[in-house]
């Protein structure tokens, strides 16, 4: 499998296709509804799918994920999961910044997400990213009929923390993601 990981993107890996498997594992444990391994591995092999995770060996392998979707001239992130026994730790910070710093760097505009309105930590997570909110989405959540919000960044404006290095905080996990 290779792993190209871009320079300045800390512990973030590029997933490929062949990290569905592992991925659905994950998706698993952080989601109600999870994407498959099948749903990866077809999304992996598209080109309008990226995701990148941090591999972690004291938590079995993948600890965390982000995938987008792009266009264009806009990314969407799709989901991100940090395994529970290891968040907290700067792994959510990472990828949103390897995400947004890539498309950045090819160009993309703006990103866009949705959230549900009880998700106080991802909430915390895009605003300090400067994400800001757009617009809802009534009922938007079938499982339980929440709404979802809409946040939007604009990717033209430079920003520090799309750098891991500048970050609020060092990511400092208590055992190094050994990046493999
Ligand atoms: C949201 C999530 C990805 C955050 O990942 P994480 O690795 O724990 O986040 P980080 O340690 O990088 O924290 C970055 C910032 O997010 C915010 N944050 C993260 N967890 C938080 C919490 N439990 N409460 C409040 N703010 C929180 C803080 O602003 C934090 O910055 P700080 O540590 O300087 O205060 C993680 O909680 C998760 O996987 N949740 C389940 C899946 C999910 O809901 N995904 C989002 C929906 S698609």
């Amino acid at each position: 499998m290779n792993h190209a990981t871009p320079s300045g993107y800390g512990p973030c890996i590029r997933m490929t296709a062949g990290d569905a498997s592992a991925l659905a594992e994950l998706e698993s444990c952080c989601f109600a509804l999870p994407w498959t391994q099948e749903a990866f591995a077809e999304a992996l092999t598209g080109l309008t799918f990226s995701a990148f995770g941090i591999r972690d060996e004291a938590a079995g392998g993948l600890a965390a994920y982000i995938g987008v979707y792009h266009t264009p001239d806009e990314v969407e992130i799709l989901n991100i999961a940090v395994r529970a026994d290891r968040r907290r730790r700067g792994y959510g910070r990472l990828l949103m910044a390897a995400a947004l710093r890539d498309a950045a760097e090819t160009g993309i505009l703006r990103a866009v997400l949705e959230v549900r309105t009880s998700n106080a930590p991802a909430i915390a997570l895009y605003e300090s990213f400067g994400f800001e909110k757009a617009g809802r989405r009534r009922g938007y959540y079938h499982d339980t009929g929440e709404d979802a919000l809409i946040y939007v960044l604009d990717l033209t404006v430079p920003r520090l923390s799309f750098n891991p290095d500048s970050g609020r905080k060092p990511c400092e996990p208590s055992s190094p993601p050994t990046g493999k």
